[in-house]
């Protein structure tokens, strides 16, 4: 996969150890309601997993963010909860809420496991679509959501704000909980296996509700399933590129980043600067992490956060992006002026 057509894309070489100046930039949900051509697309393709699902609609949204605003990095327009789905576990958008999914039955989804690729095939196809028309110097990015992510929206059949349903059963199920896992690992190195072969440069694994567990449950629950992904998926992909994304998972970042062997590692904006500079930026390149805020409130204060993430993790390997994904009330001017303000970031 490494080569002499990823040479020009800079986000790879930090990925592969160097420190570059200014940084590659790219922003989580860049694909989204805060653009009116998303808007647009979105309302053409009827439902969201419709959109999801087809081929050149999803090109044509992972694209736009890149036309605008040229950002080092695309990624795949899909959503985490697509490999439920394609387990067989019924899941639904509503307007204006977010996501709702039926009852898991686990029998039913280790029975549909050998299934899952052939049901997640135009997601693979929009993947080579997006390669073929990317510019060469513009990195792919591939992405799944983290076994404990999914399980949470799986076993509340929503999204929670505690993820007590999940947090619950992990004590009183932890057979159910790791039969779960099992089924989800092997569904992640399968469906990210496929996005590498079709294209995608690199991928991110999102564990957006990585912060709600203890000490054993995030070694349990959040590094053991996902050091096996990564593994796996190097198994089958030699030297594949992964960022992993433990959302809240504060002083747990290097352990996560030793365990799991990721080369880079996607940081909240409650991260301490201080901290992932000293204790996590020698281990692995760091990927953050602007309050997404700024790109609704704009303003001085967009500046000196945008100047802060610059000044202190400027020194070692970074990429450029937010603590979490861009909101739809985000403003597109302000993008912009983030965009050129890193990009115009003086020399050191
Ligand atoms: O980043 C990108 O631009 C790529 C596309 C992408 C989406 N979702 C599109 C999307 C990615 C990488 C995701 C990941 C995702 N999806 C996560 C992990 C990252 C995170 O944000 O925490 C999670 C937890 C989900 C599940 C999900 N999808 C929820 C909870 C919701 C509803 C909340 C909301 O923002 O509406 C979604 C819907 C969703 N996924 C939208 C988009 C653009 C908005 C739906 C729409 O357009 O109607």
């Amino acid at each position: 996969m490494k080569g002499k057509a990823t040479d020009e894309r800079r986000l790879l070489k930090v990925l592969d150890g160097e420190r570059l100046w200014p940084p590659p930039v790219w922003m989580m949900r860049q694909a989204g309601r805060y653009l009116p051509e998303y808007r647009a697309t979105r309302a053409k393709a009827g439902s969201f997993l419709d959109l999801c699902y087809a081929p050149a609609l999803a090109t044509e949204v992972t694209l736009q963010p890149i036309r605008r605003f040229g950002f080092d990095a695309a990624i795949l327009f899909s959503d985490i909860l697509v490999v439920p789905h394609a387990l067989g576990q019924k899941v639904w958008f509503v307007e204006g809420e977010g996501p709702r999914l039926e009852p898991v039955d686990l029998p039913r989804l280790a029975l549909e496991s050998d299934r899952v690729l052939s049901k997640l095939e135009p997601v693979i196809e929009t993947v080579s679509r997006v390669r073929a028309e990317l510019p060469k110097e513009t990195t792919l990015l591939g992405f799944c959501g983290a076994p404990w992510t999914l399980i949470t929206y799986m076993v509340a059949g929503r999204g929670t704000p505690d993820q007590m349903p999940a947090r619950r059963a992990a004590f009183t199920d932890p057979k159910g909980i790791d039969r779960l896992i099992d089924i989800l690992v092997d569904a992640s190195i399968d469906y990210l296996t496929a996005q590498l072969r079709a294209g995608a440069d690199a991928v991110q694994i999102f564990d957006t509700w990585a912060g709600v567990l203890d000490d054993f449950g995030f070694q349990r629950l959040v590094i053991e399933p996902t050091k096996r992904i990564v593994a796996g998926v190097r198994a089958n992909v030699s030297g594949a590129r992964v960022i992993g994304f433990p959302k809240g998972a504060g002083g747990h970042l290097p352990v996560y980043v030793r365990e799991t062997g990721v080369d880079a590692v996607g940081i909240d904006w409650q991260a301490s600067l201080d901290f992932v500079r000293d204790a996590v930026q020698p281990l692995a390149a760091v990927q953050g992490n602007l309050d997404p805020l700024h790109l609704v409130t704009g303003g001085k204060a967009l500046d000196a956060a945008v100047d802060r993430v610059l000044d202190r993790l400027g020194e070692g390997r970074l990429i450029f992006n937010l603590g979490h994904g861009i909101t739809p009330d985000g403003s597109i001017d302000n993008v912009s002026h983030m965009l050129a303000r890193v990009r115009a970031a003086g020399r050191r």
